[in-house]
């Protein structure tokens, strides 16, 4: 009785330090350390419920379990204009207002989806083996029926010499505080649609890697990296800061911040 009513107690007072919501209807700032950092997502609003209890959350450990899908290729111009925004969790890339938006197909695991936009995370927020990388940029598509998103992730190593061509006009110098924004003109596509149609590429169902943590977005990583030089990867590390999620347990697998609350455990 008394260590079933200490266990009460513990329960009861983390409810109570878990009850910071904000109530105000404003979105609530989040960042990747401290009390706003990702281990407490989930206590900033009700709407990121899923950060604390989802149970196919990303990114993962991508290891023998997942599996790979053939017929993905970005179906895009070989170079096209670009507005990049320092939105302060990282540079966020749309195709300028003179693209045509409809130009920017890509076919994800056999299906139809349009590129709504790419964004950087470093260092890698997928793993491979238990392996990261340096970089991994996220390609962020809509299913043109259904609506869904579809996320390709492409990871990215570090070289002396100068990188792949896809980074070659990113003015990444220039946005290096939240609001800088910058058109780019001419960010060559070509490496980039190559490594999709040539990678093998695993795919699983996961989340949103950022509150509010929407799961059922079809995930697509392709496994080899491509490669970024030392001074732009200087430039654009400065600009995003830290800014990867931990790794989340395997999808099905339940929330590891629920397993983390397990009172019974640390009495
Ligand atoms: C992988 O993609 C294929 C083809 O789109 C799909 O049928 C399958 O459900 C996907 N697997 C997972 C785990 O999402
Ligand atoms: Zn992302």
């Amino acid at each position: 009785m008394r260590s079933q009513l200490s266990v009460l107690l513990l329960c009861a007072s983390s409810l109570v330090s878990a009850c910071l919501y904000k109530r105000d209807g404003e979105q609530a700032p989040w960042s990747y350390e401290g009390h706003n950092g990702p281990v407490l997502w989930h206590n900033l609003t009700p709407d990121n419920g899923l950060c604390g209890t989802g149970t196919n959350q990303s990114p993962i450990n991508i290891d023998s379990t997942i599996t790979t899908v053939d017929g993905s290729s970005f179906n895009y111009p070989a170079e096209a204009d670009f507005i990049l925004e320092n939105n302060g969790h990282t540079v966020d890339c749309k195709p300028s207002e003179d693209e045509d938006a409809t130009a920017f197909r890509s076919t994800l695991g056999g299906a139809e989806y349009q590129l709504l936009g790419f964004h950087f995370h470093a260092p890698s927020e997928h793993r491979v083996n238990g392996l990261g990388y340096p970089l991994e940029v996220h390609f962020v598509h809509k299913h043109v029926r259904t609506g869904d998103l579809g996320v390709f992730g492409i990871f990215f190593d570090i070289e002396a010499s100068e990188g792949d061509d896809f980074f070659h006009q990113m003015p990444f110098r220039q946005l290096q505080a939240k609001g800088d924004v910058m058109h780019a003109e001419d960010i060559s596509l070509r490496t980039i649609m190559a490594h999709v149609r040539t990678s093998r590429v695993f795919n699983y169902s996961g989340s949103l890697t950022t509150p509010p943590c929407s799961e059922k977005v079809n995930w697509f990583v392709a496994e080899q990296p491509l490669l970024i030089s030392v001074d732009q990867y200087d430039a654009l590390k400065h600009a995003v800061g830290f800014n990867s999620r931990f790794t989340q347990g395997m999808p099905g697998e339940k929330n590891l911040l629920q397993q983390s609350e397990h009172c019974e455990e640390t009495v």
